[in-house]
């Protein structure tokens, strides 16, 4: 899986290169923007932390908030680099103008029964949101799997009322499932869930 090769005539692709082992893309956006997307670095660790705690004061669609992320750059590194190491894990960056904009991690079951399926964590800083990073990171993902053939189902929970998040995958294709009620808990109040999923064939 991971001497994953980029797909040329996606529309957005501006080139594809090879930094080491890993595939980088660069994309240019809407609004004229080159977008970078590459697997995460082990020297990312302590601004995927950074980032990843700005991100849970932007908004409360996710499982923590103002309260932040809760990992340590240390353990971040460790998380990249078995995310590097596991062929059923995929960690992604984007980044405009080396500025770190937008993150996805998915990982894969660790049974030989579930390593077909994984779950996936999107986010983009809110000062770049609707400007297709979001789409493109998703696209990214879901052309590794279909390129690695090991993953054959992509499976995520989105907050039922995360409306710009829904539509992302709806028009990726992805199908709900059910609900799970009182998934998230925020300021006292519950949220339901949405399970959605994409078959991988
Ligand atoms: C959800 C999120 C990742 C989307 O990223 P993004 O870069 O803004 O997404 P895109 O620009 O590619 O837009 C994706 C789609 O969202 C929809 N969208 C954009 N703005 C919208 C809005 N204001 N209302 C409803 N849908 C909207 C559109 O369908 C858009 O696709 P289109 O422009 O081709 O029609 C981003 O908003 C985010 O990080 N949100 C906070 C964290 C989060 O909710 N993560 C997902 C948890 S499950």
């Amino acid at each position: 899986m991971k001497g994953f090769r980029f797909d040329e005539s996606r529309p957005l692709v501006k080139a594809a290169a090879r930094k080491g082992k890993l595939e980088m893309e660069y994309l240019q956006l809407g609004n004229g923007e080159i977008l970078l997307i590459r697997e995460a670095e082990k020297e990312d660790a302590s601004r995927i932390v950074d980032y990843t705690n700005q991100v849970g004061k932007e908004t409360d669609n996710l499982t923590f908030g103002e309260d932040g992320y809760g990992i340590s750059a240390e353990m971040e590194a460790s998380y990249i680099e078995s995310f590097s190491k596991i062929d059923n894990r995929l960690m992604l960056c984007a980044f405009i103008d080396g500025n770190l904009v937008g993150h996805l991690s998915f990982t894969g079951g660790v049974r030989p029964r579930t390593r077909h399926a994984g779950e996936f964590g999107i986010t983009v800083l809110k000062q770049h949101w609707g400007k297709g990073i979001g789409t493109q990171l998703l696209n990214y993902l879901i052309a590794w799997a279909k390129q690695g053939r090991i993953i054959r189902k992509i499976n995520l929970k989105v907050r039922s009322d995360n409306q710009r998040a829904i539509r992302l995958y709806q028009k990726a294709g992805f199908v709900a499932s059910g609900t799970n009620t009182r998934e998230f808990c925020i300021a006292g109040k519950f949220y339901d869930s949405v399970a959605m999923g994409l078959e991988i064939d």
